[in-house]
């Protein structure tokens, strides 16, 4: 069953509460301004027709430049960002699958890095451009990667490749606009899902230095950093402009001179998803990458995009509509930060007064701003998550992601999650969230108080029906 369609407990007389879902909460889909853009582009007939007839590779022309001069306001780099660093996309996950597509060689790509807990539903997207046996988890700490464990690890995986004679691409051919990286490092670095943590920027840098060291393209899904807010629960001003942290693309930009340094090849180590996903709505498959002008121009030619240019081209006139008359900005401050930190602090408080005097233990509480979709939980030993997650929607009707479908597949060993939960309070209704949290603590204290009740607990969390609510 896909994550996405849980069912919660059958028998249950309570109304089920998903803190699983993933999902922006259908108040909070701009309907309207899509409404009026969608109506002003169809109208219009030269950009109907050229949203309606096959595009450019690299997508529609007036979204890039919306986009490149929204990201500049936003993320306020050294210099702007010209629209040659962008291709539109059909969103971070479609787009992940075509950097795969033009920058690795199953052989010669050595591994596929992946900080961990990570983006469960990118495991695929990596098995299916052969490197399901090459996946490896990087740990995180507080933060945000354990660069010394990535540093002895790659190392390694170069030593062993070097043995293997292992030295050209072999299933790839050489292509003027593209290049084949040695690895590939996946992250999410702000308001991460799940880990809801941010990797700080002495970690970006560092990450930038070893991908050069090493010939690795770190790509980055910096889907939620536009949805951010003070984590102080008295704070004032509720909405923020301005990006905390450079990414790891603007690291790679302007560290030590970038891209464009002596003996570089310009393809950069680095490319940033992003997407309008979670502030405009996931139907509309549309996203954009940032990085080099080489990069964002080879990833247009993936072959799938040269065959009639790149994906979501209608919605992306919308979207671009939408930029250009600033309205999707002011949506962004004025609606969504207010109601995703509304619906944080709601979430955060019943934390605080329900599951932390259990033991329950949050990452990353010292931060200024905090953001994204989710919190991450670690159970107070010896409890485990798929235990707990079971219990919750048996007992309770609650659903909540164990820790565990988080891990990266054949590779458990320096990142399991056997004691960890996600939540979100973005689907569910706002005035579900601390009921959602209240029905937690029940379980949570009724298997604390469950006295030698731990191995049976365990047994029944490992049984058959532990898998059914993903
Ligand atoms: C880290 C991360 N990457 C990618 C996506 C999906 O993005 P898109 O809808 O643009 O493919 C999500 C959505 O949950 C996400 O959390």
């Amino acid at each position: 069953m896909a994550f996405s369609e849980v069912v919660g407990s059958l028998n249950s007389t309570k109304k089920l509460i998903n803190l699983l879902r993933g999902w922006p909460n259908t108040s909070l889909l701009p309907n309207h301004l899509l409404d009026r853009a969608s109506h002003n582009a169809l109208s219009n007939k030269a950009v109907a027709f050229s949203g309606m007839l096959y595009g450019p590779d690299a997508g529609d022309t007036r979204l890039r430049k919306n986009v490149a001069s929204w990201l500049t306001n936003f993320y306020q780099p050294p210099k702007p960002i010209p629209l040659e660093r962008i291709t539109i996309t059909g969103g971070a996950s479609q787009n992940l699958a075509c950097l795969l597509q033009v920058f690795t060689d199953p052989v010669y790509t050595r591994n596929v890095w992946i900080v961990s807990p990570s983006y469960m539903l990118a495991f695929r997207i990596f098995d299916d451009s052969g490197f399901h046996r090459k996946l490896r988890a990087v740990p995180e700490d507080d933060e945000g990667i354990d660069i010394d464990f990535l540093k002895k690890e790659i190392r390694r995986s170069e030593d062993r490749a070097r043995a293997d004679g292992n030295n050209e691409p072999q299933m790839k051919p050489d292509r003027p606009w593209g290049k084949v990286y040695r690895h590939v490092i996946y992250a999410v670095p702000t308001f991460s899902n799940p880990s809801f943590k941010t990797m700080t920027l002495r970690r970006r840098e560092e990450l930038v230095r070893v991908a050069r060291e090493y010939d690795a393209l770190i790509i980055t899904d910096d889907v939620y950093d536009f949805l951010q807010w003070p984590s102080s629960l008295k704070a004032q001003t509720l909405s923020l402009d301005k990006a905390v942290l450079p990414r790891v693309v603007d690291v790679d930009r302007y560290l030590d001179g970038g891209a464009e340094r002596d003996g570089a090849d310009g393809f950069g180590n680095a490319a940033s998803n992003g997407s309008f996903s979670k502030i405009c709505g996931p139907g509309l498959r549309t996203g954009w990458v940032e990085g080099t002008e080489k990069l964002a121009y080879g990833v247009s030619q993936t072959g799938s995009s040269r065959s009639g240019g790149a994906p979501s081209q209608l919605t992306a006139t919308f979207v671009a509509e939408t930029l250009e008359s600033g309205e999707l900005q002011r949506y962004v401050l004025e609606t969504l930060q207010p109601a995703y930190g509304s619906r944080y602090r709601t979430m955060i408080a019943a934390i605080n007064k329900e599951l932390i005097p259990l033991g329950v233990r949050l990452p990353q509480m010292d931060r200024d701003v905090v953001g994204g979709y989710f919190i991450w939980l670690t159970l107070p030993p010896p409890l485990k998550g798929t235990v707990v997650a079971q219990r919750a929607k048996d007992e309770e009707n609650l659903v909540v992601a164990q820790g565990e479908i988080f891990e990266v597949p054949g590779d458990t060993e320096h990142a399991h999650f056997e004691n960890d939960l996600r939540v979100c309070f973005a689907w569910e209704q706002e005035e579900k969230l601390a009921e959602g949290i209240e029905r937690l603590a029940r379980v949570i204290r009724s298997m604390q108080n469950d006295k030698g009740g731990n191995d049976q607990t365990m047994q029944h969390a490992t049984g058959e029906g532990a898998k059914d609510f993903w």
